[in-house]
């Protein structure tokens, strides 16, 4: 038995390698460097899907065709009601996403990986009390996103900042809810079925919840010279620190450098950013000095969350929609992770050890 399925290998699978001892992350035969920063979500998407649905466009006509899938989604709008906006937005994405059909073909994949794009904006907006913002299927997704947030036109490294936020974090192995979104697939559910799956299982604080708190956390703290004490306080409580550690990295997680870097892009041309930026940096060197202090044995170091919630901030995304744009980018891996299952997986059935009290009748 392996209570977290640590050592399980449960999907061979063509799409990335999470390679936890030295820190590299390959997706579809790219480094993470090479990706992230250089090319378009859609692009990266578009990779994953490769191979794995029929009637796949070629790749300027698979951006085309997702600027139509975000048009097609907007009347889901319509559903936020005031019930809804009284839900954490990752739960409200989660009810809108529900209403897609499920499916197997390419417009039902496109339409999932159109929606968060297209309904958390609209969520954020009607929760300020403001109109949703109709996309624009000419757009880039990353920019079309923004602009349906803010209702401005982003700068151009503005939206390269999103996109490479949502490339870095397109897929990463078989990590909780990309394993979630294969074991709902391999019972020939669905689509829309593996993303709610997918969507339900990113949601908690160990997996994707974990950059809103963060935000809390570089606020509790406020100045650099706070961290050490701060963290020392937290850990005397029981509290874990939310960016640090990482089941399979054992040193640093490359994705918080593609973030670090994508926030620096951004700060030169920002008034709060670099100063935000200098206690990030205060609180990360603080937090491994006191773990490492503390569990000598583990490998703790700085995770994607870390920087994640910088740059989500810096985005104007308010701390408790991180997870939903997290999901923007991790959809793409779960539709093909569920599209590969399907393909050449087996239903997922594992065991269990019964260690309850057997009936009297057959002691
Ligand atoms: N703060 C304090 N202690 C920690 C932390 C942390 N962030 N992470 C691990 N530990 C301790 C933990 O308490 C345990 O100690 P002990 O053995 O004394 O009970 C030990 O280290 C477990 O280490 P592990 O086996 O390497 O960790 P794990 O695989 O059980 O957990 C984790 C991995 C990500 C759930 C955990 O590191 C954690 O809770 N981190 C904080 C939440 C977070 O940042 N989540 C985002 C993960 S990155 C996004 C993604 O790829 O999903």
């Amino acid at each position: 038995m392996s209570q977290g399925l640590d050592d399980v290998i449960a999907a061979e699978t063509r799409l990335s390698s999470v390679d936890g001892a030295r820190g590299v992350l390959v997706v579809k035969g790219f480094s993470l460097d090479r990706l992230a920063g250089q090319k378009r979500f859609e692009d990266v998407a578009h990779l994953l899907f490769e191979g794995l649905l029929d009637d796949l466009p070629d790749a300027k006509a698979f951006a085309a065709r997702l600027g139509a899938a975000r048009e097609a989604v907007y009347p889901l709008a319509q559903y936020i009601d005031d019930a809804l906006l009284a839900l954490p937005p990752m739960d409200g994405v989660r009810a809108l996403t529900a209403r897609i059909e499920d499916g197997e073909d390419v417009a039902t994949a496109l339409r999932l990986l159109a929606a968060p794009a297209v309904l958390l904006p609209a969520f954020l907006r009607r929760r300020r009390g403001l109109a949703p913002i109709a996309p624009d299927a000419k757009s880039g997704h990353a920019a079309d996103m923004l602009h349906m947030l803010t209702g401005e036109v982003p700068a151009p490294e503005v939206a390269a900042a999103l996109d490479t936020y949502l490339v870095t974090v397109a897929d990463h192995g078989l990590n909780a809810s990309t394993f979630a979104a294969r074991v709902v697939s391999s019972t020939w559910s669905g689509l829309t079925s593996s993303v709610l799956a997918g969507l339900a299982a990113l949601k908690g604080p160990l997996h994707g919840g974990a950059p809103g708190p963060i935000i809390a956390m570089l606020d509790g703290i406020g100045k650099p010279e706070n961290a050490e004490s701060w963290i020392e306080d937290a850990l005397d409580r029981g509290d874990r620190l939310m960016g640090f550690g990482h089941r399979i990295y054992k040193v640093r997680d490359p994705r918080a450098d593609a973030l670090k870097a994508a926030v620096k892009r951004m700060s030169a041309d920002s008034s709060a950013l670099p100063g935000r930026l200098k206690l990030a940096e205060a609180v990360e060197r603080a937090a491994l000095k006191v773990l490492h202090k503390r569990k000598p044995d583990r490998p703790l170091d700085v995770n994607v969350e870390f920087y994640t919630a910088l740059l989500l901030e810096a985005l104007g995304f308010p701390p408790d929609a991180f997870t939903a744009v997290f999901a923007t980018g991790r959809t793409a891996g779960w539709l093909a992770h569920a599209r590969e299952q399907r393909l050449t997986g087996r239903l997922i059935r594992p065991q269990s050890v019964y260690v309850g009290p057997e009936p009297a009748e057959l002691v």
